[in-house]
């Protein structure tokens, strides 16, 4: 049977790699052969569920252009914003005239460009009836330390802690609605779940695989090229 809904990517792309320090915007590092962010937009559309993919891309961001994805008739561009979750919002609104307001969204940042196909089905088929939506998420092995200036007040419950992956998959309507109310200027809001949490509501995990992993600081290049040769 045909599915009623839609489904739709948004990759935040703009923001500038800090912490990689180094001469370019981590999602233009190559791994492997191909730039990060190829990777990553080559796994969406390998999934083979999107009716199209909203990348958010900074103004001054003269990489882009060059790669061959700019000219793919399923990538839509959109300006990047101040947070990520102003980029996520951009990315949405270059597809509001396409999107209806329950068509499924799935976030997933540029920086991870070993998500399989298996995760993304894996997100969508325990999700696709949900009221709220959900994200992919990894349980915690180690034990857990609450600490404030390098003291120790208590360990955690290794249970109730949970690492927040992407994509996270909610319905283009309240996502958008739940990013416009308080997401803008607020510095707790990391992912598009906690801008859901605002609202009170209780997004849903499924657990994802361990090789999704978030190119943040230089030594995780080679980490993604290892995970990519693995799978
Ligand atoms: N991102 C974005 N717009 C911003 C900030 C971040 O689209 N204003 C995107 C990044 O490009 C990345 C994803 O959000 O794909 C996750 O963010 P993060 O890993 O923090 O990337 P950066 O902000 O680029 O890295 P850093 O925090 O080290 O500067
Ligand atoms: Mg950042």
């Amino acid at each position: 049977m045909k599915r009623s809904t839609n489904f739709w990517a948004v990759v935040p792309a703009a923001g500038v790699g800090e912490r990689m320090n180094a001469d370019r915007p981590k999602q233009y590092l190559d791994l492997a052969g191909k730039t990060v962010i190829e990777h990553t937009l080559s796994r969406l559309l390998q999934a083979n569920v999107f009716s199209g993919v909203a990348v958010a891309i900074s103004a001054e961001d003269p990489y882009w252009p060059e790669l061959s994805f700019a000219q793919h008739e399923l990538i839509i561009t959109a300006p990047g914003g101040k947070e990520r979750a102003d980029s996520v919002l951009s990315a949405l609104k270059a597809i509001r005239a396409k999107a209806k307001d329950d068509d499924w969204i799935l976030v997933h940042d540029a920086a991870r460009p070993c998500l399989t196909t298996e995760d993304i089905h894996l997100l969508i088929d325990t999700l696709v009836n949900d009221d709220v939506g959900g994200i992919l998420a990894l349980s915690s092995h180690d034990t857990l330390k609450s600490v404030q200036d390098q003291d120790i007040l208590g360990t955690l419950d290794r249970r109730s802690v949970w690492r927040a992956l992407t994509p996270q998959m909610f319905r283009y309507g309240l996502l958008k609605t739940a990013l416009e109310g308080g997401a803008e200027g607020n510095p707790a809001v990391t992912d598009e779940a906690s801008a859901l949490e605002l609202m009170g509501l209780k997004p849903k995990i499924v657990e994802g695989r361990p090789d999704n992993i978030k190119i943040t600081r230089p030594e995780d290049l080679a980490l993604a090229r290892f995970f990519m040769e693995q799978q």
